[in-house]
């Protein structure tokens, strides 16, 4: 972790889903070094999740991990209460805990559909609802941000290119698309900021298999790493962002114009 000299992120604490490896381990790692408490969510490897942790109090941040699967409603609530019983409040949540369950769509169990909505979109509201309560109880206080809190869907580029094979993810994603949106408009007159950053490929162990195909279909020459896509989730919960809300930020080396490469450009 490398703590910024200015840091954009000091005194808040943030909840980030599934940050144990790939883009939640980044952005865990970057909002520390801009000065957040930063809570590690995991649902299965602890040890992953400590190293995290440990990579960040080393550096002089602050970390705790927690242990959450963020489809079951009980667990959420939980890390909720603990996190405002150790830091005070919450002002940033990170939804980014995410899982592809690849499958025909003929060939698709309900349970390889239903895991995949639970995890990706269930998790997203049920983490959001929590959020959303905590910051409307505290609502705002000036010396910490302008907005009362912040929410960043880890979404991707497929909320908006249809992917074969993974029917379920893209649907998950879709629904986020529409979901931020939803609780954007709903809760903005409460200077509640939520958006949506829609990575394409990104180098993490969820695609490892694909990384050297993908890097030479990306347009930009390279695939991302998961701190190209930390930047932004900087950026989003900052107040640098302050007037941006219920949008989508697609850091994707231009993989959503693909459709332009085909026809020859
Ligand atoms: C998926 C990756 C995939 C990328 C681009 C992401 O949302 O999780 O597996 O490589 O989209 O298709």
């Amino acid at each position: 972790m490398k703590q910024s000299g200015n840091p954009r992120l000091k005194g808040q604490t943030a909840i980030i889903t599934g940050a144990g490896s790939g883009i939640g381990k980044a952005i865990a790692i970057q909002m520390a070094g801009e000065g957040a408490n930063v809570v590690v969510n995991y649902v299965s490897d602890a040890d992953e999740a400590q190293k995290v942790v440990d990579n960040i109090k080393d550096s002089g941040g602050n970390a705790m991990k927690f242990r959450a699967d963020v489809s079951n409603e009980d667990e959420v609530q939980k890390m909720f209460r603990d996190t405002i019983e150790t830091f005070g409040t919450i002002h940033i949540l990170v939804n980014n805990a995410g899982i592809e369950n690849e499958a025909a769509v003929d060939e698709m169990s309900l349970d390889q559909w239903q895991k995949v909505i639970d995890v990706n979109l269930t998790g997203t509201f049920l983490c959001s609802r929590e959020a959303i309560k905590e910051f409307k109880r505290r609502g705002i206080d000036e010396n910490i941000s302008r907005a009362a809190g912040k929410i960043i869907c880890i979404s991707s580029v497929h909320d908006q290119i249809p992917w074969a094979g993974n029917a379920n993810y893209a649907a998950s994603k879709g629904g986020i698309m529409l979901l931020m949106k939803s609780m954007a408009i709903e809760v903005a007159s409460s200077k509640i900021r939520i958006n949506s950053i829609s990575p394409g490929a990104t180098k993490t162990p969820i695609n490892k298999g694909s990384w050297d195909e993908l890097e030479q279909k990306m347009p930009y020459g390279r695939m991302a790493e998961p701190e190209d896509i930390a930047e932004a989730a900087v950026w989003l919960a900052s107040d640098n962002s302050d007037y941006v809300t219920g949008t989508t930020l697609y850091v994707d080396g231009g993989m959503t114009l693909y459709p332009a490469m085909a026809f020859g450009n």
